[in-house]
């Protein structure tokens, strides 16, 4: 048997004392907040008022993700800050412009903000991401199980405007409420999303009697904060919304997993890429997929409710923080019940991590981005009548889609990394890899067709970056990111 070194025995002391503090602090009890007596919420009940007679102090902070948050303290989840200035992912990452020019998110992608926007964001400022109908609203209003119901095959299909119309005007703007998570007779955690995540589960043969509450305070999230696919008919139709988990193992889904279930089918395809003509597929917002990938706090048994809906005290109540946030937003309170070094440590961590992910994502994008281009080249040089090496192009094609996917989940999971950091960086450095291969293999197929490639590929990003749709979405270039380690990218 091996020895053990001195460095072993003092991880093995540090994972006892991480493991004892963790049920110490991170499995506190609930807080007891009493329900006003004489309120009763009527089963099935939509409307977060009625629940709010009954729990006022979840229902006021709940409420209160309608308000802007401190400016100043995200370093890249700035969101909609006390200035009321929205960031846009298009100016802070320009090379998704290019990447995503082709549909709604190469027009306007803005960063997340407060819960309470969810549909006012759809109807106000992202109106050019709802032409897929009404299949948009599953995951934004409570309305959804109702009208999927009453619409049937409507509801997919459906204009957006003319679903939205459907519900009572008084709570259309309404996102996340009380009863997308909560039982009303108990408040137990309850999942309000059976027509995808209760479906994803089942086709993974998750045993949902095994499932325990701490499990639920992730998986109320994880009924939105996952990616999705939109399948379309031959007219582009919206007809499902499902997650592409099923070559996954419960709750492992890697980004390898979701890959192949968007490239197994011609349905997948929701969009097409400007720039090389691909009909492509894409990966949205998949927190609970990157996290859930064996990150150390997945692992730690920590849950997303633990940092984004911290216990706090309100008057003499102890409750669950319902104004869910990034936790730098509040200095870092949420990390104090299992970490005991100061707010300034741990946010110096998060940045470090959220620096290395955007240095490799800048790479991974700007890698991409040339590929995308040459492909461009190569189409043109097609039309002008040369003859391209079938072979090498196919390859090309298959080693970009590799790439470019990649690119996309960490540029849409929203914690910059910090969820899992080192698949973070395994992923991007992937997306790299197939990226270059992708473009050595076009640069041979455009030499074999004696055509000069440059050394460095003009991206002309301006035309991608200022020139959005119709309503002219501005690039702000104060937004922009440079590589926090100042590397030079050079493509
Ligand atoms: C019904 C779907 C839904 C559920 C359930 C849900 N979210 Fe969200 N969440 C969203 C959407 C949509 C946004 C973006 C809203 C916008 O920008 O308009 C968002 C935004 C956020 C933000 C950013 C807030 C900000 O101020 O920038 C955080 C953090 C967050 N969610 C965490 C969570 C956590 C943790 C849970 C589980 C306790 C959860 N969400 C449950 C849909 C949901
Ligand atoms: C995105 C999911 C989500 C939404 C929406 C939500 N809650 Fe909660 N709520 C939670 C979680 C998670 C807990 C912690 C439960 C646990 O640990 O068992 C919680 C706990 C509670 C509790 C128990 C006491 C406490 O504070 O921990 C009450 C009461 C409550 N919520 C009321 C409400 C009301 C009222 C609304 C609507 C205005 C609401 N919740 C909306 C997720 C949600
Ligand atoms: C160990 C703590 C921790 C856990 C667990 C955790 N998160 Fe986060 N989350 C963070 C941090 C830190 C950030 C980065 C916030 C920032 O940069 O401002 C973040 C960012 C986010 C954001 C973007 C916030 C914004 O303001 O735009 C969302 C959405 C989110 N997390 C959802 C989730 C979901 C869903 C889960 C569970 C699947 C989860 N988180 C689990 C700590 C955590
Ligand atoms: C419920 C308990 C719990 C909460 C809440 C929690 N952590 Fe942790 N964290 C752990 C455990 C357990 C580990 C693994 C053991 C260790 O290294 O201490 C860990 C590890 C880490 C690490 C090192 C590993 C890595 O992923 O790089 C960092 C950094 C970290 N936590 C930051 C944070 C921050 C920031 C927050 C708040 C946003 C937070 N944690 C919230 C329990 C928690």
């Amino acid at each position: 048997m091996k020895q053990k070194t001195p460095a072993t025995k003092f991880f093995g002391l540090i994972m006892i004392m991480a493991f004892f503090s963790l049920i110490l602090t991170g499995c506190q009890e609930p807080p007891k907040t009493e329900m006003v007596k004489t309120v009763q919420i009527p089963e099935g009940e939509i409307d977060p008022t009625a629940w709010g007679k009954a729990y006022p102090i979840e229902y006021d902070l709940w409420k209160k993700t309608e308000q802007p948050l401190p400016a100043g303290k995200s370093k890249y989840k700035k969101g909609f800050d006390a200035d009321h200035i929205t960031y846009d992912k298009l100016s802070e990452f320009p090379y998704m412009a290019l990447l995503y020019n082709g549909w709604g998110f190469g027009i306007g992608y803005n960063e997340p903000r407060g819960h309470a926007f969810m549909v006012r964001d759809q109807l106000e400022i992202d109106s050019s991401r709802v032409k897929s109908g009404g299949a948009c609203l599953t995951c934004k209003t409570p309305y959804f199980n109702k009208l999927e119901r009453e619409l049937g095959e409507g509801y997919y299909k459906g204009d957006y405007k003319a679903v939205v119309d459907k519900i009572p005007e008084h709570n259309r703007n309404l996102g996340v409420a009380c009863i997308d998570c909560h039982n009303s007779k108990d408040m137990s955690l309850q999942l309000s999303r059976e027509i995808t995540l209760g479906k994803a589960m089942k086709a993974m043969n998750v045993d949902r009697s095994q499932i325990t509450r701490q499990d639920m305070r992730s998986l109320v999230c994880a009924q939105c904060h996952v990616t999705y696919i939109m399948a379309r008919d031959k007219d582009m139709k919206v007809t499902e919304v499902f997650f592409p988990w099923k070559e996954g193992k419960w709750p492992k889904i890697s980004v390898e997993d979701i890959i192949k279930v968007i490239r197994s089918s011609e349905s997948h395809n929701e969009w097409k890429q400007a720039v090389t003509g691909f009909k492509v597929g894409y990966i949205r917002h998949p927190e609970f997929e990157l996290y859930a990938y064996d990150s150390i706090h997945y692992k730690a048994g920590v849950s997303c409710a633990d940092c984004h809906m911290p216990y706090t005290k309100v008057g003499t109540s102890k409750v669950s923080d319902h104004r869910v946030a990034s936790p730098l937003k509040s200095d870092l309170k949420a990390c104090s019940q299992c970490h005991a070094e100061g707010p300034e440590w741990l946010r110096e961590q998060v940045f470090n991590i959220q620096d290395r992910t955007v240095s490799m994502m800048i790479r991974s994008g700007y890698a991409n981005a040339t590929t995308a281009k040459l492909f461009e080249k190569v189409h043109n040089v097609q039309k002008e009548g040369k003859t391209i090496d079938m072979e090498l192009y196919n390859q090309a094609k298959d080693y970009y889609l590799e790439g470019f996917y990649r690119t996309v989940f960490v540029g849409a999971e929203n914690s910059i990394g910090f969820h899992n950091p080192p698949e973070a960086i395994r992923i991007l450095g992937d997306s790299v890899a197939f990226a270059m291969k992708a473009e050595s293999l076009l640069r041979q197929a455009l030499t074999k067709a004696g055509v000069e490639v440059p050394i460095k590929v003009d991206l002309e990003l301006m035309k991608y970056v200022d020139e959005r749709g119709k309503d002219k979405v501005k690039f702000k270039p104060e937004q922009e990111f440079k590589d926090p380690f100042n590397l030079q990218v050079k493509f």
